[in-house]
């Protein structure tokens, strides 16, 4: 059953505190019906758009970020895989969502790392646990993954202990080797984990993460890669270093941690001329769904926001933000199930419903834990 304290936890659980271009896709989206092939992407094959984006990997089927959940993403498939990027002491980018890493890895149970545990204050908020700032990748690579939401996903606890934690290379090398064996595309969709606390250590992602895409071929507007911030400061720095095309995302609530003195918030970015700026320095956006299709007090769907049309107009993509299939995150339109069963918010419901809506609200693209059931919704929209 999964319990109270867990609705309660939540935003720490599912990692949503800190809350997804031009060049990949035409941002002529509005009023688009059903999936439509796009431009020839490098390798190969026609990508179909919206484009289906393996959040964190097949992450409802496998444990989030680990090669297996991409592979299977890829297998089933998503036309992008997404990794959360995070630094090691030693400046490697590695595959975690977030750098405190007990809620992903075994490295609680592993009597080598005790000393390290602390606390640390990230973008405002304490945590505790173990970092990936104060481990080099050696470390990182002797640690075993472990399914997050062991509630919602019990299935996924099978794979507990099997894999190790992946680095951007490892995920791009797989990326390039699907593409030369399937002659599918596969794109990239890499974020940039809270930014300006690895600057404050004196561990930056641009230098690495553009080293990377420069070394697989991605650093071009029309490559199959999207890079994604919660935070503005580094995608416009970014924008001076990569043709490759930039991502900002936004949540419902707060704002950008690097512009909180300034009062900036996602509320603001949101609004139309909100958008026309972020089109200045961005290629699209990233919301959380709720700012397409909002909800009400009872968690049923409203009518559609005008963020898809507003941001189309200021020539920017959209791709929202988060599919997954269980009742526990679904609008009670799509809830499926008896919700006396003590199981129901761990039951799947009718995701295909709810891709279906926003692809017909026009957005671009899809994130989602499921990227089998959103590539379905597309092909049956
Ligand atoms: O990057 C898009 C989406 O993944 C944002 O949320 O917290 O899951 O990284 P998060
Ligand atoms: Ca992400």
């Amino acid at each position: 059953m999964v319990s109270n304290v867990y609705l309660g936890r939540r935003k720490l659980l599912l990692g949503m505190g800190s809350a997804l271009g031009a060049g990949l896709v035409s941002a002529c989206a509005t009023g688009q019906t059903g999936p439509v092939a796009t431009r020839q992407a490098k390798g190969g094959s026609v990508l179909t758009k919206p484009i289906i984006i393996a959040h964190r990997g097949a992450s409802g089927l496998r444990p989030e970020h680990t090669l297996a959940a991409y592979q299977l993403a890829i297998d089933q498939g998503a036309d992008f895989i997404e990794p959360d990027l995070v630094l090691t002491k030693d400046g490697h980018l590695i595959c975690r969502h977030e750098n405190e890493i007990s809620g992903t890895t075994n490295v609680a149970s592993k009597p080598e790392f005790a000393d390290r545990k602390k606390v640390h204050v990230i973008d405002g908020e304490p945590y505790e646990g173990w970092f990936t700032e104060d481990f080099t990748l050696a470390e990182i690579k002797t640690l075993r993954c472990k399914e997050r939401l062991p509630q919602l996903r019990p299935g996924n606890m099978a794979y507990d202990g099997q894999f190790d934690v992946p680095t951007f290379e490892e995920v791009l090398e797989l990326a390039k080797r699907q593409i030369a064996t399937t002659g599918h595309t596969i794109g990239v969709y890499p974020e940039t984990k809270h930014p300006t606390w690895f600057e404050g250590l004196n561990l930056s992602f641009d230098a690495p993460l553009v080293t990377l895409i420069q070394r697989y071929g991605l650093d071009a507007a029309d490559a199959p890669i999207f890079i994604q911030s919660f935070e503005v400061t580094n995608l416009k720095r970014l924008r001076g270093k990569t043709k490759a095309p930039l991502v900002q995302l936004m949540a419902k609530d707060g704002g950008p941690f690097d512009l909180s003195k300034a009062g900036v918030t996602y509320g603001s970015m949101a609004t139309a001329a909100g958008l026309k700026e972020i089109a200045t320095y961005a290629n699209g956006v990233g919301p959380e769904k709720i700012l397409i299709l909002p909800r009400d007090a009872s968690n049923k769907n409203l009518i559609p926001t005008s963020f898809v049309a507003d941001a189309h107009k200021a020539g920017l993509v959209v791709h929202p933000w988060t599919f997954r299939a269980e009742n526990y995150f679904l609008p009670d339109d799509y809830r499926r199930g008896q919700s006396s069963d003590p199981t129901y918010l761990a039951q799947h419901g009718d995701l295909i419903a709810e891709v279906q809506a926003f692809m017909a609200a026009g957005v671009d693209g899809v994130f989602s834990d499921f990227p089998d059931i959103a590539v379905q919704a597309r092909a049956s929209q």
